[in-house]
């Protein structure tokens, strides 16, 4: 890959499904060595993004480069460079942990001689030696993701794509799997993830770019996500339906951000309306306000 490039660049990316516009010309630029998160509400299109990047699926419009490899044409190349775990476990059942890192170790031609000292690394990344000759149908709903993961790493990819990693999980679990994916970060490897979850991001990710309806809508960290699209601070008002309908139809006259949150009205922004802030909780503003503010959507 050449001096300065990035590891991930779309340009003006198309897909459309018939009359669908699935990917509505996305650019992005994704950096080496950063954890970078795709996090949209379902059906934004992070999963059609995921699968143009391994040339899954083709795009109609722009042009795409993994590593330096462009797409369609070099896929080939990309797709030995890249570790890949997609966002449906398509494991072998009957396989052990063993073999399927195996195969996959041939598949990636990893040569043989260290094959079997890079699927005992597998293992130890996803803490899964003692499971190692377990078959895939006896193993937990985390386990066998950590497996997924383990099988995307078995070249020690430069760049590892995750599409939904803890999507369906428990929280303990998913904290193991955060662990894990921050323990790549940490080693310099360059991670592109897609969530809906707004607090996987917030937790891995150096850049969000926040994805709707097939665009990206807006990009930063977290926290100048939060600054520019939520302000500083939020007052949620309590109460009533007829006060919460009362807070909603000033907050429109006053041209105030708001959003219903749960039982409260948030008004964001707060730290700018000097005394003209209702009554409320105050709390400082999160990610969670952003997205809403971007996407117009609730969480889950
Ligand atoms: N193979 C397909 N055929 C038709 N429509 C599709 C296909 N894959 C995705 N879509 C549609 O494209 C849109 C984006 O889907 P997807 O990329 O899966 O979103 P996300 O992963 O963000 O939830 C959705 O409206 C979805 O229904
Ligand atoms: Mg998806």
């Amino acid at each position: 890959m050449p001096e300065g490039s990035q590891a991930i660049e779309l340009r003006g990316v198309v897909k459309r499904y018939g009359e669908l516009v699935a990917v509505a010309g996305l650019d992005l630029s994704v950096k080496p060595g950063v954890c970078f998160g795709l996090l949209g509400p379902n059906g934004a299109g992070k999963s059609t993004t995921m699968r143009m990047l391994t040339a899954q699926s083709i795009a109609d419009e722009g042009e795409i480069e993994v590593l330096g490899h462009r797409l369609p044409r070099e896929s080939k190349q990309a797709r030995m460079a890249m570790g890949v775990v997609p966002q449906l476990d398509n494991l072998d059942v009957d396989l052990t942990c063993r073999q399927i890192l195996g195969v996959f170790a041939r598949l990636y031609r990893v040569p043989r001689a260290q094959r079997p000292s890079a699927v005992q690394r597998a293992l130890e990344i996803a803490n899964l030696t003692a499971r190692a000759d377990t078959i895939v149908r006896d193993l937990s709903g985390g386990m066998r993701r950590r497996l997924l993961i383990a099988r995307g790493l078995i070249h020690r990819p430069r760049l590892v794509l995750l599409d939904e990693p803890t999507v369906g999980l428990d929280p303990q679990v998913r904290q193991e799997l955060w662990t894990l994916i921050d323990g790549l970060r940490a080693e310099g490897v360059t991670v592109l993830m897609s969530t809906h979850y707004i607090e996987e991001a917030e937790r891995l990710a150096d850049t969000v770019a926040v994805m709707s309806a097939g665009r990206i809508v807006a990009q930063g960290t977290p926290a100048q996500l939060v600054a520019a699209h939520a302000g500083r601070e939020v007052v949620e008002v309590y109460g009533p339906p007829a006060r919460l309908a009362q807070i909603e139809a000033d907050a429109t006259a006053n041209g105030w951000r708001h959003r219903r949150s749960g039982p409260a009205v948030a008004v964001l922004g707060a730290e700018d309306l000097n005394g003209e802030a209702p009554e409320g909780v105050r709390r400082p503003a999160n990610l969670e306000d952003a997205f809403v503010a971007l996407t117009g959507q609730s969480i889950e």
